[in-house]
């Protein structure tokens, strides 16, 4: 209230004031207007009145000398006539008789000048202009005539002016007020209110009510901080409820705020560095903006969360197009971008180092060389020449970072960077160098093709941990290393020695961020046609598989399955579609762009053999999807398909249990993926068995409510207790009790 009076009393001030100097100038050019004005009238009026001189004259000196003068002035609208021989002798009419004393001194200043004089005098409270005409001649005595002239009209138009701007003023400063008024109460009042009565409902609500914002441009930076705030402090109520939960149930389930304590207490405020060739947030550019993504790697949905919790720095290849221009001077970027936790400091590779590095030892080398998938490893000179190059370029860059830290952490992801240990550990002999392979370890005969075995090992064993996601991985490691170098294994402590040097080879299922909080979450349950209406399909049921497309994740063996499984169960076409979201990876091999192809023309071949209106087999989704994308088709699915012909551990099965709230739907996953060791209430299968993959989707499709529900919940149990923060918490506790 207080914030309007101020506001409005400003504006009628404000408005009088520009009203105010409007209406003096208008008012002065009019004066100046109508004086001139009645100036010409009135020396127009003196020319004819003494048009013939020496009548008038004799006119004036006759004894009707008045009356002449009245019907002078009655004539020419005069007020009156004075004429004037000295101070003594005076002529004048009715109206002019006692002007002389009003007179005299403008007469004299006209004598004096000998021109024309005129003014304006005030004759009982009433406006006169004087014309004053002087004459000097030998014939008649006559010095000046005066001639009164009624000027009070231009007064009456002055107030009349000044009265019409004082109404408009009035009119104006009324009406803006109000809009005013109406502006700061439905734009700014109403709109503040609506915020406010959102923060109140946010902070005692639930996490739902902070998506319900209220909607308008206007005050969006200020929703937007609201909407952080609450965030994270629905977070911290979270996690206190969590934790409270974990204390009154005694129970030892990991959360972020659990390792983050621990990670302190363990690592005294060190930083944990993560080397990784892919990065977990890459810069893209969509037309004329710049979008964040995560990409697809389940490398990066595990490691993810641990950073996110415990800070640190991320050590990456910054490979999105508009990634360079993302970072500082010293290509650092803070992420998450919309809530920064740590840093992420990307390095660049030339094209050469990307194609030979990435695309060859890494990816046509030792990817296929570790995954029994049926695919020949490449291995070429210059490729092995580049890998050396770019781990050596990682060293030194976690030699930077690390150069005040005598005994640092570091956590190295995977098979890109086999020799990253051993480079590090020449440097800076005390650092505890973890590192993490995510993908499977063959046994030794097939690793023994890799023409560069020894030197792959040597700097692994660099590391003081060498972790895998499965013992029979680790196995088949010290296996490889008694087959290839001069060391002791032990099989007692998993470990190998070796030039007076320990490493320690253990295994960690690595999952996902899934905790307590996230079991009880109530997931929106979004149903198939919500899903397939964009698509123009209409069905039941549907199945979902989310991968990467490559030739190790059996893509074409589950679409084989999945026309198997029509066959045999002629009844669901038309009601039940697959459907399979597909992140391109890695397309400039080969081996890859056949994998795309052959997919979809198998995709293609399937929908055509059953073909039906407003219905397809299998739906294939063949671009990036982000996380909140995938989400609604886990939770719309009877069933979730994971066929990998060779995995290290597969995320994907872990994500689909965990967004199953309800401890529904079935999974289906390969035998050959780590997730089968854990996930035993999966329906475990055989991906190069089409006919059981095709009686494991009628069995997804009909088991009983029940049985799912068991099913599900070992394995949600199983995900909870071991989550991504024990993993994190079980790999860090070992690498720092190596002495
Ligand atoms: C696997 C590897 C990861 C890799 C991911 C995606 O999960 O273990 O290290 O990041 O595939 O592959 P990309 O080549 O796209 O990084």
């Amino acid at each position: 209230m207080r914030i309007n009076l101020a506001l409005i009393f400003s504006i009628i001030i404000a408005i009088g004031i520009v009203a105010f100097g409007f209406t003096f100038f208008q008012i002065s050019s009019e004066r100046s207007k109508l004086s001139s004005e009645l100036e010409t009238r009135t020396t127009g009026v003196v020319e004819k009145v003494l048009e013939n001189e020496s009548l008038f004259y004799a006119r004036i000196n006759s004894a009707s000398a008045g009356h002449f003068m009245d019907s002078i002035a009655n004539k020419y609208n005069l007020l009156g006539i004075l004429v004037y021989f000295n101070s003594d002798s005076i002529i004048s009419n009715n109206f002019s008789d006692n002007l002389a004393g009003l007179s005299t001194k403008y007469i004299f200043q006209a004598i004096a000048s000998e021109s024309s004089l005129g003014n304006f005098i005030t004759v009982d409270g009433k406006s006169v202009y004087l014309f004053i005409k002087p004459r000097k001649s030998d014939d008649i005595s006559v010095s000046a005539i005066v001639f009164y002239t009624d000027a009070e009209y231009i007064e009456k138009i002055i107030k009349s002016i000044w009265f019409r701007n004082f109404i408009r003023w009035f009119i104006q400063a009324f009406f803006v007020s109000l809009v005013t008024i109406l502006v700061i109460r439905w734009g700014i009042f109403n709109p503040i209110k609506k915020i406010v009565n959102w923060a109140k409902a946010v902070r005692t609500g639930s996490s739902e009510l902070i998506k319900q914002q209220p909607q308008g441009k206007f005050l969006s930076p200020l929703r937007k901080e609201i909407e952080y705030i609450a965030k994270v402090m629905y977070e911290a109520k979270a996690n206190a409820e969590e934790e409270a939960r974990l204390r009154t149930n005694a129970e030892a389930i990991w959360t972020s705020e659990r390792l983050k304590a621990e990670m302190k207490n363990l690592l005294h405020d060190k930083k944990i560095i993560v080397v990784s060739n892919r990065e977990p947030y890459m810069h893209i550019r969509e037309g004329k903006i710049i979008r964040c993504i995560v990409p697809a790697s389940g490398m990066i949905t595990a490691l993810e969360p641990i950073l996110k919790a415990c800070g640190g720095l991320w050590i990456a290849s910054g490979t999105g197009d508009a990634d360079k221009e993302s970072v500082d001077k010293n290509d650092k970027v803070q992420v998450p971008p919309d809530e920064p936790k740590y840093t992420l400091i990307r390095l660049w590779q030339t094209k050469e180092e990307e194609d030979h590095f990435y695309y060859g030892f890494s990816n046509e080398g030792l990817w296929p060389l570790c995954h029994i998938a049926h695919t020949r490893p490449v291995f070429r000179k210059e490729d092995w020449h580049y890998y050396r190059i770019v781990n050596e370029k990682f060293a030194k860059a976690v030699l930077n970072e690390t150069a005040d830290e005598e005994k640092p952490y570091i956590l190295i992801q995977d098979y890109h960077f086999a020799l990253l240990p051993e480079l590090i550990r020449k440097e800076k002999p005390n650092a505890k160098i973890a590192i993490f392979w995510h993908i499977p370890w063959p046994n030794p005969e097939s690793f023994g093709i890799c023409p560069w075995e020894r030197e792959i090992l040597t700097g692994l064993l660099g590391a003081d941990l060498v972790g895998f996601h499965t013992q029979y991985h680790c196995n088949h490691f010290l296996d490889t290393v008694n087959n290839a170098l001069e060391s002791r294994v032990s099989w007692e402590n998993f470990s190998v020695k070796r030039g007076g040097r320990t490493t320690f080879i253990k295994p960690f299922p690595i999952s996902i961020a899934f905790t307590l909080r996230d079991m009880d979450n109530d997931v929106k349950r979004i149903t198939p046609d919500q899903l397939l209406n964009e698509y123009g399909i209409v069905a039941q049921n549907i199945g979902i598989g989310v991968d990467r497309i490559d030739y190790t994740k059996g893509l074409a063996e589950k679409f084989l399955a999945i026309e198997r499984f029509f066959e045999k169960n002629p009844s669901y076409i038309g009601k039940f579609t697959f459907v399979q979201i597909g992140a391109p990876s890695r397309t400039l091999i080969k081996s890859y762009s056949d994998v795309v192809s052959l997919i979809e023309n198998e995709a293609n071949r399937i929908n055509w053999r059953f073909k039906s209106k407003n219905w397809k087999a299998i739906l294939l989704l063949k671009r990036h999807h982000s996380h909140e994308e995938i989400t609604p088709f886990y939770s719309a699915a009877e069933f979730c398909m994971v066929t990998s012909l060779h995995d290290g551990m597969n995320l994907v099965a872990k994500e689909f249990v965990a967004s199953r709230n309800n401890n529904d739907g079935a999974l289906i996953l390969s035998r050959f993926a780590g997730a089968s060791h854990e996930l035993h209430g999966a329906i475990i299968v055989n991906p190069y068995d089409i006919e059981r993959m095709a009686d494991a989707i009628k069995l997804a499709l009909e088991m009983t409510p029940e049985e799912k529900c068991q099913r599900m919940k070992q394995m949600r149990q199983v995900v909870l207790t071991q989550n991504i923060y024990s993993w994190a918490a079980t790999l860090l506790k070992t690498l720092i009790s190596i002495t």
